[in-house]
């Protein structure tokens, strides 16, 4: 189950007819948005892209690169070591519901569910591919040394009011400085110079509450950022984890294989030995925020610059096959729809722990991750769809949700066309709509302020009578059992 490296993923691909390969030499400027932009709206996100000629200002990259790995629900099962990703959730929730075994074969079947909890622990390793070429840790006392730098990886500028070039995939470690305790998330990197990139950790996430700690104690953070490796590593540093609980873990329960950690050469921070790219550094709380942007987002537009903290790199080290992985994102639908919407079937159980009426939730491409939520719950008392947006608004990075519309159980919540249909029939505007305040996505260019903003419930449920519903509701038309059967049978002869 287990990929061992980002080239293995991409054989595994190739095999099963999803990988494309282009050797024209294609520019990282622009070029290869272009490609992948069109790809990504072909229908189930098209094929994945591998790029062997990039160019970099017109010269050969040394580096092959890979991109829309990830862009549809087969790619993502595949990146998850699965035939499908609701294959990954039932995993998951057989854990979580796991009670003291009745007979020998639930005993037999737990001890397999252990086994497997056995792999989530990170395994330590002494040496890796990811060192197989180390650039010279940056010397501060020498500047004749040679300086590890970016120049050589194809690092894209997405769109063209872009503030220059961005890493979009990266895996970022960092750890808090009270508790030691471990963060992977991605983040952004703007490249400022070859040696200097921005750290595009907002406000409200783990790395952004990190970076304050070592402020507060005027302490230099120690940064490293990995890509590649098995693609589990950059699906669990975008998954929605709550704060504290490593990412490793998840990643090796997921692969079924402990996550192999190296030590890296200039900071103490450990990433995985099988990473395709590594890059150190820190970051240093007392130097003054930079410009970061503007840059083309998921939102569908740019985002404009604001103040990012600068992250200096101390070496980079490689496998010596590395294969450089992007994305881009922009106008919907794109690659990271499909990560979403994986993080939200695998998360599904911990929804229905805190929420059993929960059926279903579905974050709609056209909604880019946190605009639009759709819910579906088994309705049984008065008022329950507000309980279930003020639960979601209240769980972790659900917060960012603007509106959240919740129908009945019968709904399929990956259907817009269907959630449309019954909002519009089952609401009155104005007794069936929320607002309240909270959080935004520091993206979000709508609202009034950064960073915080209104949210609008809409409860698109059956009216039962204890919620002053006084008149009668009409049965919805479906056309019956044996008809429907007996058609099928006619129109099949
Ligand atoms: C392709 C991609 C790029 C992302 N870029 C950023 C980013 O630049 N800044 C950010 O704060 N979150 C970004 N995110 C979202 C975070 O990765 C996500 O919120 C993650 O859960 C954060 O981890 P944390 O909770 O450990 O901080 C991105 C997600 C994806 C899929």
């Amino acid at each position: 189950m287990a990929i061992d490296s980002f080239g293995e993923f991409l054989t595994t691909l190739e095999k099963r007819g999803e990988l494309k390969q282009i050797s024209s030499t294609i520019a990282t400027e622009l070029e290869i948005t272009e490609i992948a932009d069109r790809e990504m709206k072909k229908p189930d996100g098209g094929k994945a892209l591998l790029f062997d000629s990039p160019s970099i200002n017109g010269n050969p990259s040394p580096l092959p690169l890979a991109i829309n790995t990830m862009g549809s629900h087969k790619r993502m099962a595949i990146a998850l070591g699965r035939e499908s990703v609701d294959e990954a959730a039932k995993d998951l929730e057989s854990i979580m519901h796991a009670k003291p075994p009745a007979s020998f074969t639930e005993a037999v079947k737990l001890l397999g569910s252990a086994l497997e909890l056995r792999h989530a622990k990170p395994k330590v390793v002494s040496n890796g591919p990811c060192k197989e070429i180390v650039e010279d840790p940056r010397d501060f006392s020498n500047s004749n040394a040679e300086l590890p730098t970016l120049a050589n990886l194809p690092i894209q500028k997405c769109w063209p009011e872009d503030g220059g070039r961005f890493i979009t995939l990266p895996c970022v470690v960092t750890q808090d400085p009270d508790t030691g305790a471990r963060n992977v998330g991605m983040y952004r990197m703007q490249v400022f110079d070859s040696q200097t990139t921005g750290m595009h950790w907002q406000l409200q996430k783990v790395a952004a509450r990190h970076g304050k700690q070592y402020y507060d104690q005027g302490k230099r953070m120690p940064v490293s950022v990995f890509l590649g490796g098995d693609p589990v590593y950059p699906f669990c540093a975008t998954a929605p984890l709550p704060d504290g609980l490593d990412e490793f873990l998840l990643a090796g329960y997921l692969r079924g294989k402990s996550v192999p950690l190296i030590k890296c050469e200039t900071n103490d921070l450990q990433v995985p030995a099988n990473a395709d790219i590594v890059i150190e550094g820190y970051v240093d709380p007392t130097e003054e925020l930079r410009d970061e942007g503007p840059f083309g987002d998921h939102t569908g537009f740019y985002t404009l610059p604001d103040k990012y903290p600068a992250f200096h790199i101390t070496t980079i080290t490689r496998r010596s096959d590395s294969v450089y992985p992007t994305t881009i994102v922009g106008q919907p639908p794109m690659e990271d729809f499909y990560m979403g919407s994986a993080s939200v079937k695998i998360f599904m159980p911990i929804f229905r722990m805190n929420f059993p009426e929960i059926i279903d939730i579905a974050l709609p491409a056209e909604g880019v991750f946190h605009n639009l939520v759709f819910v579906s719950i088994k309705k049984t008392y008065p008022m329950q769809a507000y309980k279930i947006m003020h639960g979601l608004w209240g769980m972790g990075q659900m917060m960012f949700s603007k509106y959240i519309v919740v129908v009945d159980d019968d709904v399929d919540v990956h259907n817009t066309s269907e959630v449309l249909f019954r909002m519009g029939a089952n609401t009155d505007p104005q007794r069936d709509t929320i607002f309240t305040r909270g959080p935004s996505d520091v993206l979000d260019h709508a609202t009034p302020e950064v960073a915080i903003g209104s949210k609008m419930g809409i409860d698109a449920t059956k009216k039962l009578s204890g919620e002053g519903f006084k008149r009668e509701w009409p049965p919805i038309i479906k056309m019956n059992k044996t008809i429907k059967n007996k058609v099928d049978e006619i129109l099949g002869k």
